[in-house]
């Protein structure tokens, strides 16, 4: 562990990195399309960054759309079809929040009507709608922001930057786990309002399948392939997404995914409810050849790790959890002072520290006022429009996630370890 191992960091501050930046008068008209759970908490976390206003919603789900001017006005556009919304002269921006299937449809979409993008992850939800994507963003010179919010997390850029000072040695696992009780899952119910005239059913399936309505599959799409991008692209690609950020990786050369589907049964999905997937890793920058090691389990008796990203990084030296606003340091001999003091010129604080068994432990909890990972990501993207400032989570980035998380459901499905090269996409 050398001494200067601080020195040789970017010199980057967290507190200015995360400070409020300087807001311009003008701000951003910002669409929404899919007003689920996921576009409405993006539209919060964008309206708290006081650079954007809404001004144009498109939902399937009349429901969605009455919430919407009964919150915003009925001066916003509102519409069922996402064409009105990319086509319109009221829209700078669009927040794609839908299922998985129409990502990519819309996005490209959107960016040749001129449109800046902020996607949910996963980006796209077959590895071959990549190319075009990028091909799009490049011609149409947009911003397009991955909608992978953990990258603009305090504690995955701590980690980072204790991954680069070599304090936990060269990395060689990385493990993460999402679980949680099948009574935790309620049975699916009918809301009430729910039917073919409050729902487009075509415009949800646009390019899926057609089939007659059905409402399990319109609110419970997760659970179904034609829809989803299952327990890889829903979960996984939050911790691949931190763990590419914090290696600097590009993507994985093998992937081997084991699971099945054996409690659900009932028709509800058909997608697996365990899934175990090794994503091996190789070298980049002496930071380790590692294994990603992820497993997720719908139908864990007991367990209660659901929504977790947080996940182990194992090191020779010594391991780190790492988590949103906090990093727990694990390391065989004590670091030396100085290395800390140079991680708190950085503006980190200053870590809580104990010995337990020979293990020296750090606990480092994220400064007050340095904002959410969430509103950091959208400040991030509306930056880039403004000013040019460097997306953390690019086009590139974004598919290089997906794809890693794409890869584990072919494994899964050709029942064999997928070989990859970062560099065909
Ligand atoms: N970044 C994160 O932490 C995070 C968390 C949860 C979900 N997500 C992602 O966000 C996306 C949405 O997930 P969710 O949990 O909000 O789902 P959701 O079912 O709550 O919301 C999806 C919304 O899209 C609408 N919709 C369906 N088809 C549409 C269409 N053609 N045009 C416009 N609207 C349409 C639905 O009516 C619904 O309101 C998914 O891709 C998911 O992976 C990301």
């Amino acid at each position: 562990m050398g001494a200067t191992a601080f020195s040789l960091l970017p010199k980057m501050s967290f507190a200015k990195h995360f400070s409020e930046a300087k807001q311009n008068e003008e701000l951003i008209r910002l669409a929404v399309i899919g007003k689920g759970r996921m576009g409405t908490t993006n539209l919060k976390a964008s309206l708290t960054t006081k650079m954007s206003q809404l001004t144009a919603v498109c939902d399937v789900y009349e429901k969605r759309l009455q919430e919407t001017i009964d919150e915003y006005g009925k001066e916003i556009l509102i519409s069922r079809n996402y064409r009105d919304i990319i086509h319109s002269d009221k829209v700078d921006a669009v927040i794609i929040a839908t299922p998985d299937h129409l990502h990519q449809k819309i996005a490209l979409e959107a960016m040749k009507a001129g449109k800046h993008i902020y996607c949910e992850k996963p980006i796209i939800y077959r590895i071959a709608e990549g190319k075009e994507l990028i091909r799009a963003q490049k011609e149409n010179k947009v911003i397009f922001q991955t909608g992978s919010q953990g990258v603009s997390a305090w504690g995955t850029e701590l980690a980072r930057l204790i991954t680069e000072s070599g304090l936990i040695g060269p990395v060689n696992l990385i493990e993460g786990e999402f679980t949680i009780a099948p009574n935790d899952l309620k049975s699916f119910v009918t809301p009430k309002d729910a039917n073919e005239s409050t729902i487009a059913w075509d415009r949800f399936l646009e390019n899926a399948p057609k089939r007659p309505f059905d409402a399990q599959r319109f609110f419970q799409w997760r659970g179904w392939q034609d829809y989803s991008s299952g327990l890889a692209g829903d979960l996984f690609v939050h911790v691949i997404a931190s763990v590419h950020y914090i290696m600097q990786a590009q993507g994985p050369e093998r992937v081997y995914s084991t699971g099945g589907l054996n409690y659900y049964r009932d028709g509800t999905r058909d997608l697996p409810e365990v899934m175990l997937s090794y994503l091996d890793y190789p070298n980049m920058g002496n930071k380790g050849a590692f294994t990603l090691a992820l497993r997720a389990n719908l139908v864990d008796g007991i367990s209660k790790k659901w929504s977790s990203t947080d996940f182990t990084m194992i090191g020779t030296k010594g391991t780190m959890r790492v988590e949103w606003n906090t990093i727990t340091l694990k390391t065989r001999t004590r670091i030396p002072n100085e290395l800390f003091k140079g991680l708190m010129s950085l503006g980190v604080g200053e870590p809580k520290k104990t010995v337990v068994q020979n293990q020296h432990i750090y606990e480092f909890s994220k400064v007050k006022g340095l904002g959410s990972a969430h509103v950091n990501h959208h400040k991030n993207f509306l930056q880039a429009i403004k000013n040019g400032e460097k997306l953390r989570a690019d086009i590139d980035f974004g598919i290089k996630s997906a794809t890693a998380a794409l890869l584990c459901n072919e494994s899964y499905l050709q029942k064999s370890a997928i070989k990859w090269n970062s560099k065909q996409i």
